[in-house]
């Protein structure tokens, strides 16, 4: 599959198998979002793989209802941005690590993975962030699903491309 087929295949899936993507597809799709660009490589993005003990944790710490969707997938990569404090810096950091995630989107695409770009609000608050570890400047940006495809979600209404582009003169 090339790029521009992977960006057109890409949807956003709730419904996973429950085989866990294997460590080293995993370790692929982070290689890939190495790539992405940013500014100064500032390199913002950090990736955590999140394993049955820190997921148990996160559960227990979310409550049943949330727990539930955070069940969907077999395989949660949590994608970070680690923040300077400057605020144009980090509004391009945080640009860049949107990046990197969407590569990982396509990779998964790519090699015939759903995947889903979903923001608890869980993974805002204090005790989730402590259990993850997470230092108080770095911003969660994506908790990634992945895992095989149940079903093959339509392709959403999107606007037209007259509608969101002009030549100016
Ligand atoms: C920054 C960002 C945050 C998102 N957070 C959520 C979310 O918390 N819950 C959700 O259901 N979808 C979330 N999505 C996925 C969008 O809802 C989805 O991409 C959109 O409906 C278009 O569908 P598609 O991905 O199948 O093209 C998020 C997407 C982005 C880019």
């Amino acid at each position: 599959m090339d790029a521009e087929a992977a960006i057109k295949a890409r949807r956003t899936h709730k419904q996973y198998g429950s085989t866990p993507v294997d460590g080293e597809t995993v370790r692929e799709l982070v290689d890939l979002a190495r790539h992405a660009p940013n500014h100064k490589l500032t390199q913002p993005w950090r990736f955590r793989a999140l394993g049955p003990e820190i997921r148990a944790r996160i559960e227990e710490l979310a409550g049943e209802k949330e727990a539930l969707k955070l069940r969907r997938a077999p395989t949660l990569v949590l994608a970070t941005a680690a923040l300077s404090g400057d605020p144009h810096v980090d509004e391009e950091d945080l640009h860049a690590t949107a990046c990197a995630v969407y590569a990982v989107l396509l990779g998964a695409t790519n090699r015939g993975l759903a995947s889903y770009w979903r923001t608890p609000s869980c993974f805002t608050e204090e005790p989730v962030r402590e259990a993850l570890g997470l230092g108080p400047s770095e911003r969660v940006v994506a908790l990634i699903h992945l895992g095989p495809p149940m079903s093959e979600p339509p392709p959403k209404e999107r606007l037209a491309v007259d509608d969101v582009l002009s030549f100016l003169p």
